[in-house]
């Protein structure tokens, strides 16, 4: 008799981990020093097809380094992200920019109310667990408008975190409703725009 093991459900990256990384430097990833950075956001925003978006989110945005420049291909975008001191940061950035709203909130928790044209991953979906990896899609597929467009990159190493980077395009490309449209994979990292087709 054969039996079949199933594997522990996964739990979001814990909070103290995010706390760690910020607890000396609002910049641990390096978004603004490094060139990987740099160039993964260059090609990332080059990557979305239309030159406005009407209605843009971006969670875990961090200390604004990528909302910044998202900023100026929106014309209303809600960041948000779950750490205060990034948020704080975040929202120093983007002072005088009275479309870019930046908010201290949980991902999936927060959702924006109403719909929109564009929802950016970057470097966050991987810290959802299972059951909020579930719940993020459900929230994305109820916002999302058709012919809207999903951007998700993420770093394809090793990590420790719930989800590996390289399984999250695989993970969205099982959505029909989704349609991929633009795609780069480079040596450390994938990202792909996603159009919403149905
Ligand atoms: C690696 S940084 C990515 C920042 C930014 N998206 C970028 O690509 O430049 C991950 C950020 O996501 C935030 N984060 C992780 N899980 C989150 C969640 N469930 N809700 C909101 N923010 C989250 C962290 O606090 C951190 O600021």
């Amino acid at each position: 008799m054969s039996s079949t093991v199933e594997p522990e459900p996964t739990s979001d990256m814990p909070d103290e981990y995010f706390t760690s990384m910020y607890a000396d430097d609002l910049d641990p990833w390096g978004f603004d020093t490094s060139w990987y950075e740099q160039r993964k956001y260059e090609i990332s925003l080059a990557l979305l097809p239309r030159q406005r978006y009407r209605s843009a989110i971006e969670p875990g945005c961090s200390n604004g380094a990528l909302t910044r420049r998202l900023a100026d291909r929106c014309d209303r975008l809600i960041a948000f992200d779950l750490h205060a001191g990034a948020v704080e940061e975040a929202r120093r950035r983007l002072a005088g920019q009275p479309h870019v709203e930046v908010r201290h909130e949980r991902f999936p928790d927060y959702w924006p109310d109403g719909t929109g044209d564009l929802v950016v991953w970057s470097e966050v979906a991987y810290y959802l667990g299972d059951d909020n990896g579930r719940r993020a899609i459900d929230r994305l597929d109820d916002w999302l408008e058709l012919d809207g467009h999903l951007l998700s990159v993420h770093y394809t190493g090793p990590t420790n975190y719930p989800r590996a980077g390289a399984d999250i395009a695989p993970w969205l490309d099982e959505l029909d409703w989704l349609e991929p449209t633009s795609r780069c994979v480079d040596a450390a990292f994938e990202a792909v725009v996603w159009t919403r087709c149905r």
